[in-house]
């Protein structure tokens, strides 16, 4: 049996699986997003640990006997976040996290510094974590002195699972402190920083063993023999081991809080200047390319929180078909943008609102507003000379057969949608933890999902809402003359 621990933003999922992958339980648990000032968001990470315990005996008093013969533990994180620890392995403020975009002004003292996007392979981002300790050294500085490691968040909770300080390579890749075609820590980046190596973590790859589960937890959950736990990764990267995505060609669209447009590379091919993410897999020898929107379903969920409807309440009024686009634009930048804009001042907006605007009006335009955010995204990634020709759909949003149609549309291409059970990153997460404990090769592992439905851009509707999209792409400049 094998565990896949996915912690993303919105809450903690832990997912049992059998020796061949097929799935035994799932359970989870929600973790609150704090946002305390404009364009802060922040995390107790006591709250992941607090999941993964209520996750894990809710699995236990389900599937006793299965935990029982547990032999492996992969993880998977949302990326970037800062969690700082004292020299006493104490956690010294709240994380600060990837869609937190406090430090842009650090950030762009980092970008223009040499070195940062050469060696980083990425534009230094205010989401990221190098200017997130850039900010603290100026803002609270008392903390700052007292940081003695910096984890990322699937990190701190490896620490509590095993008690080892480790990071691996994926999720590292986004800090600016890693040599991403190295696989390595960068000397220069970090001193250029203000950091020291001994505050980063050990590096492992995704797929290597980097810790024993500690003795008092498996007793707790009731695991009889010893419990590996590998490397992990970002999430993005673990969702790709999930759908098997790590050959070139391969690619996804995923619709979680963020949004995202991946496509594998069997090789380093950064294009930092073009707000494209270039990253360490988590799989040895490989990188992947993505597009990053930052609020994707999490545009829903503001939208639903608003209109007193849950999210697939107003997805429901738009069916399943798309018919055209609505008279409403919607930019998605709740959270400012990274991927094409890297812009972290701008905010959204609704345009074209009438009298007769209703609930389904407004959820189409977001949905809409999303969509078209993503194909700036693939339109980033075909500028770097990467060519995918079908893209898979995952993350919560993918539920909605609506959205991926408009995706398929708007992209010009094919969306294929996997069957049964959105499990990417968790499951990616303990097929990581089956080649680190079985010695297996990724490929072996790792497949691609059945595809329930492919889902064709629809050709009839191409020109209409390719018009919508020329007015979304005109939207930007007069917003960001609000806020330059
Ligand atoms: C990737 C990114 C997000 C987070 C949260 O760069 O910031 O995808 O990992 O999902």
């Amino acid at each position: 049996m094998y565990l896949g621990l996915d912690l993303g933003t919105s809450g903690l999922r832990a997912l049992l699986v059998d020796a061949s992958g097929a799935l035994i339980g799932s359970a989870e648990r929600p973790c609150a997003v704090a946002h305390p000032h404009s364009g802060w968001s922040e995390q107790n990470p006591a709250e992941w640990i607090a999941a993964c315990e209520g996750a894990l005996a809710e699995l236990k008093a389900r599937h006793p006997k299965e935990l029982s013969a547990l032999k492996g533990i992969g993880l998977s994180g949302h990326m970037h976040g800062a969690t700082l620890l004292d020299a006493a392995g104490a956690v010294l403020r709240p994380c600060i996290l990837w869609n937190d975009t406090r430090s842009a002004a650090e950030a762009a003292a980092l970008d223009a510094t040499p070195g940062f996007r050469e060696t980083s392979g990425n534009i230094v981002f205010p989401g990221f974590t190098a200017p997130k300790l850039a900010w603290l050294a100026k803002h609270e500085p008392e903390t700052f002195a007292k940081v003695a490691k910096v984890l990322l968040p699937k990190d701190y909770l490896r620490l509590w699972l095993t008690g080892e300080i480790a990071g691996d390579m994926s999720d590292c890749a986004g800090t600016s402190w890693l040599d991403v075609g190295a696989r390595d820590w960068s000397a220069d980046l970090l001193e250029k920083s203000g950091m020291r190596r001994d505050q980063m973590p050990d590096l492992v790859e995704g797929s290597e063993v980097a810790g024993m589960l500690r003795p008092a937890l498996t007793s707790d959950w009731g695991i009889s023999g010893p419990c590996v736990v590998v490397g992990g990764g970002g999430d993005n990267a673990v969702a790709a081991c999930g759908v098997g995505c790590f050959a070139e060609g391969d690619g996804f669209v995923s619709l979680g809080t963020s949004g995202v447009v991946l496509a594998a590379k069997g090789s380093f091919a950064p294009d930092p200047a073009s707000a494209v993410h270039t990253f360490c897999h988590a799989i040895p020898d490989t990188w992947y390319q993505m597009g990053v929107i930052l609020a994707a379903t999490d545009c829903m969920n503001w939208l639903s929180g608003n209109l007193g409807k849950s999210p697939a309440e107003l997805s429901g009024l738009l069916g399943s078909r798309i018919d055209g686009p609505g008279a409403v634009r919607f930019l998605p930048y709740l959270s400012g943008e990274r991927t094409p804009h890297n812009d972290s001042r701008i905010r959204g907006a609704f345009t074209g609102l009438e009298i007769a605007t209703d609930h389904a009006a407004l959820t189409q335009a977001v949905m809409e507003g999303v969509g078209f955010a993503l194909r700036d995204n693939y339109e980033a990634l075909k500028g770097t000379g990467t060519d995918l020709s079908r893209l898979l759909a995952i993350g919560g949003g993918s539920r909605s057969r609506y959205w991926v149609e408009l995706i398929a549309t708007l992209l010009h291409i094919p969306v294929d949608l996997p069957e049964a059970g959105d499990f990417g990153a968790a499951l990616g997460a303990a097929r990581l933890a089956m080649v680190g404990h079985t010695g297996a090769t990724p490929a072996d592992i790792m497949t691609r999902p059945k595809v329930a439905e492919t889902i064709d851009p629809r050709a009839d509707l191409a020109e209409a809402y390719e018009t919508a999209y020329a007015q979304y792409r005109a939207l930007y400049p007069a917003l960001k003359a609000l806020n330059p």
